[in-house]
């Protein structure tokens, strides 16, 4: 079914921009998306709605909790008996504002957005290396990551407070994790992004709404359909994370 296809992971594509990317990706008859979802009763109405859109691309549900080891290695073995191989991986998975004590926000905001990518590439690096095509990797980050952001007198993150710290720190974690990943399966072959897809209205946290001025899902994931069809690898991050067009500084 999927031999001649580009094989693409999403987690999280249950809903948000990843499900919005799912189906951008599925309007070229060349791509196979995988759809993560946490849930299989929330993956599973995801799949539904995305193979009722008659779209040209195919699609599956890879039940893929990125806050567990377990979870994420299962996930792998699903991929490698079905399909021997990935050609991208989209981290996307996270989590804006968890409830909680401080310590435990700060945890599950480090568990699901920092350490989830950093055990993903882990895990699914040997078959992003057996990929017939440029496998390539995307961490979905943000702003609020930005640590030249929130240094900025004159920018919109220098008087936040404490607002976002949680979601901010566990993001410029993965900024961090994305140069790892960059340097060393850079070297094997593997290309890896960092993008940020702006303010998009989505579950992520409640002024995450149209009304607030938020884009719609499609606009904030559009431009990584272009970076995993290589179109953006000349702009591979060195001092910064991808926008939909140019960099940010880290
Ligand atoms: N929206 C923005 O303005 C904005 C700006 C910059 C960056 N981003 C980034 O864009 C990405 C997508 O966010 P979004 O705006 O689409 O938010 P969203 O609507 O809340 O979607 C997040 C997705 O991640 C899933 N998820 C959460 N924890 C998970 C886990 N442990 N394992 C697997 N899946 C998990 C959610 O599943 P459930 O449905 O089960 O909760 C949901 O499908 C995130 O990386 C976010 O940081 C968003």
């Amino acid at each position: 079914m999927a031999e001649d296809k580009a094989i693409v992971l999403i987690t999280g594509a249950n809903g948000g921009i990843g499900f919005a990317l799912a189906a951008l990706l599925m309007a070229d008859p060349h791509k196979h998306v995988l759809v993560g979802s946490r849930s299989a009763e929330k993956g599973q109405r995801a799949l539904a709605d995305l193979q009722q859109q008659g779209l040209p691309g195919s699609v599956e549900l890879v039940v893929l909790d990125v806050a567990s080891d377990e979870s994420i290695l299962a996930a792998a073995k699903q991929v490698e008996a079905g399909h021997g191989r990935l050609d991208a991986l989209v981290n996307n998975a996270a989590i804006g504002s968890p409830e909680g004590s401080r310590a435990e926000g700060m945890a599950r905001c480090f568990q699901t957005n920092a350490t989830g990518p950093y055990l993903m590439v882990e895990a699914f690096a040997p078959l992003l290396k057996k990929s017939t095509r440029t496998p390539r990797i995307i961490n979905v980050t943000s702003g609020a990551g930005s640590v030249a952001r929130r240094m900025d007198p004159n920018g919109p993150s220098y008087n936040l407070g404490m607002w976002g710290i949680q979601y901010g720190a566990s993001k410029a974690a993965m900024n961090l994790i994305t140069a790892y990943q960059a340097v060393v399966y850079g070297e094997q072959g593997i290309k890896v992004f960092a993008f940020s897809p702006g303010f998009v209205a989505s579950n992520l946290g409640a002024h995450n709404t149209v009304e607030n001025g938020a884009q719609e899902t499609s606009v904030g994931a559009a431009p990584m359909v272009g970076i995993i069809d290589g179109e953006r690898d000349a702009e591979l991050p060195r001092n910064g994370f991808l926008r939909a067009s140019g960099q940010s500084p880290w």
